[in-house]
């Protein structure tokens, strides 16, 4: 096989097929709740079980969701490159598509961490966290994802990977949240790299945009890279 190093950095666009809401367009969860009420540390010392019913309820539609023609085409670059997927999102369905290794810079809703020692984790699967569930040090358990104000995921591994890769293809984000978005300027002047989204705050340099939906033009990107490998 090609060793030649592809990353795939995703956000809440690529799911948004799968019926995963985004976070920012029209119909996106930001723009019905407010993020400083649900997503950030004062959220959950204020009201942890409204945090929690908000994450419960998105693991669950996780758990209904299936993964759609773009995850699978992400899947398949693996036939012919070394493939790294960097998502922004908390879900499972690069997983359940056949991706092997997917790097969860926001975390993972299908896991649970103890809320004093991150470094306690444990897997959930799709159903709920409740109140006065603790870790085995008796720690309330919370969501294990990252919310505003605390620290992105294997930051330098995924700036490593984006200056190693000669091809990137990012899909479905905003490009609007940092650090993360940063990472997009990691990448070698010499690389081929792709965003497709409908809307995008900024298109870094070298970057070619395609406005388009995930499941239109991945599955395109994806034979013509693979027909390159050949
Ligand atoms: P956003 O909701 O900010 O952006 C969604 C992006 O997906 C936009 O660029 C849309 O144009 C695009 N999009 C929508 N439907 C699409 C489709 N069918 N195919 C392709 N693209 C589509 O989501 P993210 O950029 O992922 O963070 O948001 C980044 C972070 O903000 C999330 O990880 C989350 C959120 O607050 C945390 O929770 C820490």
């Amino acid at each position: 096989m090609r060793q030649e190093q592809i990353v795939v950095f995703t956000g809440a666009g690529v799911s948004a097929e799968s019926g995963i809401r985004t976070f920012r367009d029209s119909d996106g969860l930001w723009r019905e709740y407010t993020l400083a009420e649900l997503a950030t540390p004062e959220a959950w010392r204020i009201d942890p079980q409204r945090v929690l019913e908000f994450y419960n309820e998105r693991r669950a539609r996780v758990g209904q969701a299936e993964p759609n023609p773009a995850h699978l085409a992400i899947a398949q670059l693996q036939s012919g490159f070394k493939v790294t997927v960097i998502t922004q999102n908390v879900d499972d369905l690069h997983e359940r598509a056949g991706s092997h290794e997917v790097i969860h810079v926001h975390g993972e809703i299908t896991r649970a961490r103890s809320s004093r020692d991150p470094s306690l984790l444990y897997d959930i699967g799709y159903g709920p966290i409740h109140l006065g569930q603790t870790c085995h040090k008796g720690s309330q358990l919370r969501p294990h994802v990252v919310w505003f104000g605390e620290n992105v995921l294997n930051f330098e591994r995924s700036a490593q990977l984006f200056r190693q890769a000669s091809r990137i293809l990012v899909v479905g984000t905003s490009l609007s949240v940092y650090p993360v978005a940063r990472l997009l300027y990691e990448a070698s002047r010499r690389a081929e790299k792709v965003i497709i989204a409908p809307e995008v705050e900024q298109v870094p340099p070298g970057y070619r945009l395609f406005r388009a939906l995930a499941t239109e033009k991945v599955p395109a990107i994806v034979r013509d890279w693979l027909a390159d490998s050949d």
